[in-house]
């Protein structure tokens, strides 16, 4: 697990997860083994993500003793990013059952690889809320930052961004935004390439789920 001076970042670090990456970055991966591996992986980056979520305790009681037991203290709202993060939500949200979802819609255009906003659906207030953003690509952070500058016009001030690969430009575009916000990634590549595709990445992480559009 590595940290970052900028920004509370951290690398899933387990052989189990860097299979699973290398079955999604491989070009042979068809659509659904590729969605497969993205649930599985979303399953240990959800854990990760919530390693110290605090919880409250209360009493259980087994078939042999009264013994304390534990639940989430803040069930969190959850918000993939269509329409690739829609792979990471069943997964996400089966860990998570207490969760409440949100949504936000982002289209790239491919010309000024700029984020275009199509549409958000999210609760008004989110005040006291920790928020889970599914994204699997961090590539310029345009469109998280974008979607957390939305979380936070509504009350948001802990949230942390779930993605499968991070761009360094990405991870820069967070940390400098000055925004409250942790990353959790299976791992940061090398850059961006001129299409501002993430080098070696994985390709569109949309098209690799549910075929070109
Ligand atoms: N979005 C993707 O799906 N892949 C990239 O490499 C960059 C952005």
């Amino acid at each position: 697990m590595n940290t970052t001076p900028d920004m509370d970042t951290r690398v899933l670090d387990h052989p189990l997860a860097s299979a699973l990456l290398t079955q999604m970055r491989d070009q042979s991966t068809d659509n659904p083994a590729f969605r497969s591996a993205l649930r599985q992986l979303t399953q240990m980056l959800v854990y990760e993500a919530l390693r110290d979520a605090p919880v409250v305790e209360f009493d259980v009681t087994t078939p042999v003793a009264v013994t304390t037991g534990t639940r989430l203290k803040s069930p969190p709202l959850l918000v993939p990013v269509l329409r690739a993060g829609l792979g990471m939500v069943e997964k996400a949200s089966s860990l998570i059952p207490q969760s409440r979802m949100g949504f936000v819609g982002i289209a790239r255009d491919e010309k000024t690889h700029q984020p275009v906003p199509y549409m958000e659906s999210l609760p008004d207030d989110l005040a006291g809320y920790p928020v889970y953003v599914l994204d699997p690509m961090l590539a310029t952070g345009g469109s998280m930052v974008h979607t957390i500058e939305l979380l936070v016009q509504r009350g948001a001030d802990d949230v942390t961004c779930i993605c499968v690969v991070a761009a360094p430009e990405g991870v820069q575009a967070l940390a400098s935004s000055g925004l409250p916000v942790r990353l959790v990634a299976a791992s940061i590549d090398e850059g961006l390439n001129e299409n501002a595709y993430i080098v070696p990445g994985l390709g569109d992480a949309g098209d690799r789920q549910f075929g070109p559009r």
